[in-house]
């Protein structure tokens, strides 16, 4: 028997999923309106003028739509986008590589842009301030060094860790766009078109139920969606209605703050292993088994936002609120809370 349990229409994996969700344009993109109208004006400006828009950085926490908006510059540029990353990046030689192919105004994407070896950063530095390349020839005293032009080119880097760029590339970008956790009314929209792409059956108040659990957070939106849809088809009549909807996040453990398993884990490591802290992001994620770099890079900006995680010069500190959403007591000496990072 060579039944398909999935069909061949439908063998879309979750990446084609996720990129059929990216909006395209500014038209199709929800929220951060300072973000974008900035971008629009320094876009139709550059657009006017003829000229490669100047360098971008975009920062922020991840599963907010870095990406999306690289793709959307060059969408609104008219020009091609090369994506790469820092740590694909090893050598001076990889990224010349990529330079000396592109066409004049395209966007190099560069994501995780802070983990960028620091040999390949100073091959950068003459390619985004005069389009040229350093080539070094030869070895030891007969060494010549080669000019060679390039197209002129912006670079677009994203980065979720704005504080480890160094100064000398931080300030080659002419634009800093910094994107901040959504409105819980732009994750509402988010999801309703999200779901309008997905021909997802779902009432207003279902969404309202996921979106109030998002974290601000797109990526996490879209996530939750899927689960929830599954939840819906499987154990409902396939549409989302806010009973389903809690019935279906109630089960993902995701929480009416929105946090998830490690976020919990988190906060109830430094509280029960550490006694509220302070202790070090090391430590802490040494005890959950888990990189420190994620520890800090995805799970740690949520948990400061949302007042749970205080970050001081001696480590990482419990709140009080932390306390209570874990439902367990505050400690003794009620201080918690006022320490002075
Ligand atoms: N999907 C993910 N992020 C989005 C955004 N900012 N706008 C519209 N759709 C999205």
């Amino acid at each position: 028997m060579d039944e398909r349990i999935v069909s061949p229409v439908a063998l879309q994996g979750e990446k084609e999923i996720e990129n059929s969700l990216r909006p395209k344009s500014f038209a199709e993109y929800i929220g951060q309106e300072s973000v974008v109208k900035n971008l629009k004006v320094f876009i139709q400006a550059a657009r006017e003028r003829g000229e490669p828009l100047d360098h971008l950085l975009l920062c922020g926490p991840p599963g907010l739509g870095k990406t999306t908006l690289a793709n959307i510059v060059a969408h609104e540029m008219g020009v091609n986008l090369r994506s790469t990353s820092g740590p694909a990046l090893e050598r001076a030689g990889d990224l010349a590589a990529i330079l000396t192919n592109l066409q004049m105004g395209d966007i190099l994407f560069v994501d995780e842009i802070h983990r960028l070896p620091r040999m390949v950063e100073e091959v950068l530095y003459p390619a985004l301030e005069d389009f040229a390349l350093d080539i070094v020839i030869g070895k030891g005293p007969s060494a010549r060094t080669l000019k060679l032009d390039i197209p002129s080119f912006t670079l677009v880097g994203a980065t979720t860790r704005e504080g480890l760029l160094t100064s000398p590339l931080r300030s080659r970008f002419g634009i800093l766009s910094r994107l901040d956790y959504y409105h819980p009314e732009d994750i509402q929209k988010v999801l309703e078109r999200s779901a309008r792409v997905l021909d997802i059956d779902a009432e207003k108040e279902g969404l309202e139920q996921v979106a109030s659990r998002s974290r601000g957070t797109p990526r996490v939106a879209n996530r939750l969606l899927k689960r929830v849809r599954d939840v819906a088809q499987v154990e409902g009549d396939g549409v989302i209605n806010p009973a389903i909807a809690q019935k279906a996040l109630d089960q993902l453990e995701v929480d009416h703050l929105g946090l998830e398993g490690l976020d919990r884990k988190i906060l109830g490591t430094i509280v029960n292993k550490f006694g509220g802290g302070p202790v070090g992001l090391g430590t802490i994620a040494a005890a959950i088994s888990e990189e420190t770099e994620t520890v800090e890079e995805v799970y740690e900006p949520f948990l400061l936002q949302a007042g749970l995680l205080q970050r001081t010069p001696r480590g990482r500190i419990a709140t009080d609120q932390a306390y209570r959403h874990l439902g367990l007591e505050l400690p003794g000496d009620g201080k918690r809370g006022l320490f002075d990072g």
